[in-house]
């Protein structure tokens, strides 16, 4: 995702500095090219070995080096982006009125490219007038500033103050400079999870999805450049991506509903979602009692989504559904692409290991109704998911 980009990475002298140690291993794990620069207070409490180990570069920390001057004009100019995290007060307020008594304000002030801060403080520092007066200034300035966490803080005090966790910054960074613009303007829409189709005010039919694949497959298509409505049912997932829609629903009906919604104007939808085939013909308003030894629910069916949509497709939008199979599956998921309409179908064989519900891995086979049939190995379900939506857009408007 980050390959090839040059990220220039700023550290103050906080505790918090601690996290960007694992901020540095996230982001070459991810291909960026990392650089970093460190104020004097900040070598207390991060090592610059470690630091230019895992950075794979050496770590500026001095105006002047041995008798090398540190050209921190062209540090600034080289990377896309200049993160500052931890950001402390101290150098926040120096910041905020330009002052220049290290290398790592040198840099900041020679930046060209988009400044990012991080603060982290203790919460009475960061609600101190100075503090709150400094930061103003400093987004004024143009800076675009990730907000500060409540938590335990360094005091052993509870509050504001903590900065953001490592994954969620490498989040920040991806969604606001790195997307690409392979589906600018295009609208997707997903669905993902379970359904959950109400017997009772405390009992559901449901199923073990987790929603992992269908919320990875969003976070894709947005990356990728798309306006993304994710309609999920009752899961523990979440995104760090501010810009994805999220439409959370918990039947069938209801997801049906903003599905049907949602694909008027979409280029593009996605069906991961393990929807319900039956749900109660009747959900009791009150808890059923337990008395008799036996007990049926009569079931009717829901209505099919996928199915639904493919009926009121137009030109130019691609509809991908899935198969969950346990037998015959290339059979099944041929005979489900033809009868839904749809463009794709993935298909999910719970016959395979480590794949389907629940777990962080998947494999698939992906056939276009032209007959166009490809396998995705064992991966991880975000790798996967990478492998579908290059699929999706190699197959979109021909
Ligand atoms: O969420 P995870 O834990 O990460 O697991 C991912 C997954 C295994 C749920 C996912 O990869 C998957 O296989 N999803 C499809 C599950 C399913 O319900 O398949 P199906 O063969 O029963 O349905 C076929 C297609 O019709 C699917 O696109 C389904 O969303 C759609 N459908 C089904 C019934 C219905 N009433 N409306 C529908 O739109």
């Amino acid at each position: 995702m980050l390959k090839g980009k040059k990220i220039l990475i700023g550290i103050t002298g906080s505790i918090a500095a601690y996290k960007t140690i694992t901020l540095v291993r996230l982001l070459i794990k991810a291909g960026a090219e990392v650089k970093v620069v460190m104020t004097p207070a900040a070598r207390e409490f991060a090592s610059p070995v470690v630091l230019s180990t895992l950075s794979k570069n050496t770590v500026i920390h001095d105006l002047v080096e041995g008798d090398a001057w540190s050209n921190h004009v062209m540090l600034g100019r080289w990377a896309d982006v200049m993160l500052i995290a931890p950001l402390s007060c101290n150098t926040l307020a120096k910041m905020a009125n330009g002052l220049c008594d290290n290398v790592l304000l040198a840099v900041y002030l020679s930046a060209t490219c988009p400044v990012v801060i991080a603060p982290a403080m203790d919460e009475d520092m960061w609600h101190h007038p100075s503090t709150k007066r400094n930061l103003v200034q400093l987004v004024k300035d143009g800076n675009h500033l990730i907000e500060v966490g409540k938590g335990e803080l360094a005091s052993g005090l509870f509050g504001d103050g903590r900065m953001a966790e490592p994954e969620e910054i490498g989040q920040y960074l991806i969604e606001n400079f790195f997307r690409t613009d392979e589906l600018k303007g295009q609208k997707a829409m997903v669905t993902a999870g379970p359904t959950y189709e109400a017997i009772d005010p405390v009992r559901f039919i449901g199923n073990h999805s987790s929603g992992k694949m269908g919320f990875a497959i969003a976070e894709e298509l947005y990356l990728r450049g798309a306006d993304v409505t994710l309609i999920t049912g009752p899961t523990s997932q979440q995104t760090n991506y501010k810009g994805i829609t999220i439409k959370p629903v918990v039947s069938a009906d209801d997801m049906y509903n903003a599905a049907v919604a949602a694909f008027d104007g979409a280029a593009i939808a996605v069906m991961s979602a393990a929807v319900a085939d039956y749900k109660p013909v009747l959900a009791s308003q009150e808890k059923i009692k337990k008395k008799q030894d036996e007990w049926s629910i009569e079931l009717v069916k829901n209505k099919d989504i996928l199915h639904q949509l493919g009926q009121q497709k137009k030109k130019g939008q691609f509809l991908l559904g899935f198969a969950l199979e346990t037998n015959n599956e290339k059979e099944n998921a041929l005979s489900k692409l033809k009868a839904k309409n749809a463009d794709g179908i993935v298909l999910n064989s719970l016959n395979d290991k480590d794949a389907g519900f629940g777990v962080d891995t998947n494999t698939v086979t992906i056939f276009h109704q032209s007959g166009e049939e490809m396998k995705v190995a064992l991966k991880s379900k975000k790798e996967v998911a990478t492998d579908i939506v290059s699929f999706i857009i190699k197959h979109l408007h021909v």
